[in-house]
């Protein structure tokens, strides 16, 4: 519980440099009166909320309390009473002031107490801006009752007043996850999508690359086989030819021919040259009987005896050339045949010359061939095992992913489910629809209403009374209606007591008497402010207000440019 005690303003708003003092326990009602704009709101609301909460209470920015004709030395002085302590908040700008004191001693600010405002509203007060706005003030001017309100707003009214927007913040934030999933989701199969076809394609690559050097290792092995066929083919011809030319060799002949046969032709020309001489001799001596030299006959007999011998002496010359072409003849046998043999061997030479040539090139094909082989053979492949098994642990971290998400999205889907307006918070708001339709109920009797108000859960209005079981908030009058806002304040007002705990001693009424309609509205709201042990303050300038007592009236009206007191008992 918050006992106020006294508040000291200066140059807020109206107020100028000399303080305006109020003592807000010493009475038991007080109405705060005077023209519009001449500061009733600023000395009580206005005050209050910058000297415990430093904000304006109203929608305007900060420098904007600062009174505008002194732009300085604004103060608000606050003395309170919590649990038998005694404080008192000294806050202010121009110079910045943010004083607590508890027994007249400064709290200091430092790690114990953390943020200032944050200890002062926790430890001290115990109580939210929000709370304080609920039960310290009712009405502000021109408030729009809660009956007119669309229903939507009345919902957003009650959910402020439960502090259960908090659970629409988290819809909207629930919501917004559940689409931060969604798209997390459609990532993470996206890149599992990427990860599995870049998988298969290793592990084709992989095998593609095996089979590719097993099929050339098998055509390698194919071709030596050809090759050393081949080969084969060809050292045997090697070995034919070499046995050849030992079979030639020995064939031929000594090679005497070759001296021998240029003696013999010589030996033959010279014989045949002499048959010849002697012939020409015997043709001379048979065909003339003259000497040629000396042109005397020749003698009978020598003629006869020289054609004789010459005869004799060309057989016994022809015998001689007989036999020197026989032994031509067998010379030049032996001279043909082994030109036959030497030309043959000549042959066999180069063809095994051809074949040896090839025997070289075969066997240097079968060394290349066989290098060959073992080179695809002893060939690493580049191992894609190593990279195949990350890939396969980057596939089942984001599958373990993925299936995260979808256990997330799942769980959000459910917490949307409850956040729903028609979900926890429809059960909460239910929970606390007849201790509501109680406090509207419990107020409205002691207004001497003769009806039942009532709110369903979407905050629509039933009337239970008999007579009355089609109205609608619009079907009552006035007077009635003023009731039923003025039940419906206090009501709201009692509930946030009862959620927050929070307990001031100081009621505000602003302007709220100034809708009643009549005297009877009047005498309803003094009848409940009786029950009320709080100071009240009414403010109001309505002359119907006459109607009511009160212990102390503050007059505010404006003296030039600032705000003044006018105190009366
Ligand atoms: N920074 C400021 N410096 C000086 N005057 C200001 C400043 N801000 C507002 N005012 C004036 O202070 C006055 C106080 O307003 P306040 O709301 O307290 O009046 P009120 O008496 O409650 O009026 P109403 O009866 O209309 O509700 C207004 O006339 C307003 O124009
Ligand atoms: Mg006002």
């Amino acid at each position: 519980m918050i006992n106020m005690k006294k508040i000291t303003i200066k140059n807020l708003m109206s107020v100028g440099n000399s303080p305006i003092i109020i003592e807000l326990d010493a009475y038991k009602k007080t109405l705060i009166t005077g023209k519009n704009g001449t500061g009733k709101s600023t000395i009580l609301i206005e005050a209050l909320t910058y000297a415990l909460f430093g904000k304006p209470y109203r929608n305007i920015n900060m420098p904007l309390l600062v009174n505008t004709t002194n732009k300085k030395g604004m103060e608000v002085k606050l003395e309170f009473e919590v649990d038998g302590a005694e404080y008192e908040v000294r806050r202010g700008i121009g110079p910045k002031v943010f004083e607590i004191r508890k027994d007249s001693v400064i709290i200091e600010e430092d790690a114990s107490t953390g943020d200032y405002q944050t200890y002062l509203e926790d430890k001290i007060l115990q109580m939210t801006l929000k709370a304080f706005k609920q039960i310290v003030v009712l009405g502000t001017a021109g408030y729009v009752p809660f009956m007119q309100l669309t229903t939507p707003k009345r919902r957003e009214v009650i959910e402020d007043l439960l502090d259960i927007q908090l659970l629409s913040i988290m819809a909207a934030k629930n919501k917004e996850r559940v689409s931060i999933v969604q798209s997390d989701i459609v990532q993470a199969e996206h890149n599992l999508q990427l990860m599995t076809q870049k998988q298969s394609m290793l592990q084709k690559q992989q095998a593609d690359d095996k089979v590719k050097v097993d099929e050339l290792i098998q055509a390698e092995k194919t071709k030596l086989v050809g090759l050393e066929h081949k080969l084969e083919v060809a050292l045997t011809d090697v070995l034919t030819s070499t046995m050849v030319l030992a079979k030639l060799g020995p064939m031929l002949s000594d090679g005497s021919y070759q001296e021998a046969l240029p003696g013999l032709y010589a030996e033959r020309g010279t014989l045949q040259a002499k048959i010849a001489d002697h012939k020409k001799m015997l043709h001379f001596l048979t065909t003339n009987d003259n000497c040629p030299v000396c042109t005397q006959k020749i003698d009978t007999t020598f003629k006869e005896k020289k054609v004789f011998e010459l005869d004799m002496t060309i057989d016994e010359i022809g015998l001689r050339l007989d036999e020197k072409v026989a032994g031509i003849n067998v010379k030049e046998v032996d001279r043909v045949r082994d030109q036959k043999i030497k030309t043959k061997i000549q042959e066999v030479q180069s063809q095994k010359a051809v074949d040896e040539s090839s025997v070289r090139h075969i066997e240097s094909a079968i060394q290349s061939c066989m290098d060959y082989i073992k080179t695809l053979e002893a060939k690493e492949f580049k191992d894609m095992s190593q990279q195949l098994v990350k890939l396969e642990q980057m596939i089942n971290k984001v599958s373990e992913h993925r299936l995260e998400l979808m256990n997330d999205k799942y769980c959000y889907a459910a917490i949307n489910a409850i956040l729903k307006d028609s979900g926890v918070k429809s059960v909460i708001i239910g929970q606390y629809i007849p201790v509501m339709n109680k406090l509207i109920n419990d107020y409205l009797t002691k207004m001497g209403a003769m009806y039942t108000f009532e709110l369903d859960s979407e905050f629509n209005e039933t009337v239970k009374t008999r007579g009355m079981e089609n109205f609608v908030y619009n079907s009552f009058s006035e007077g009635q209606k003023y009731r039923i806002d003025i039940s419906i304040l206090f009501a709201w007002r009692d509930l946030v007591r009862l959620i927050s705990g929070s307990r001031v001693n100081v009621l505000v009424l602003d302007e709220v008497m100034d809708g009643s309609s009549d005297t009877d509205g009047i005498d309803a709201l003094v009848e409940i402010l009786d029950h009320i042990d709080d100071s009240i303050y009414v403010i109001s300038h309505s002359e119907k207000i006459e109607a009511m007592e009160f212990d102390r009236t503050i007059d505010v009206q404006m003296n030039g440019k600032f705000s003044e007191i006018k105190i009366s008992v």
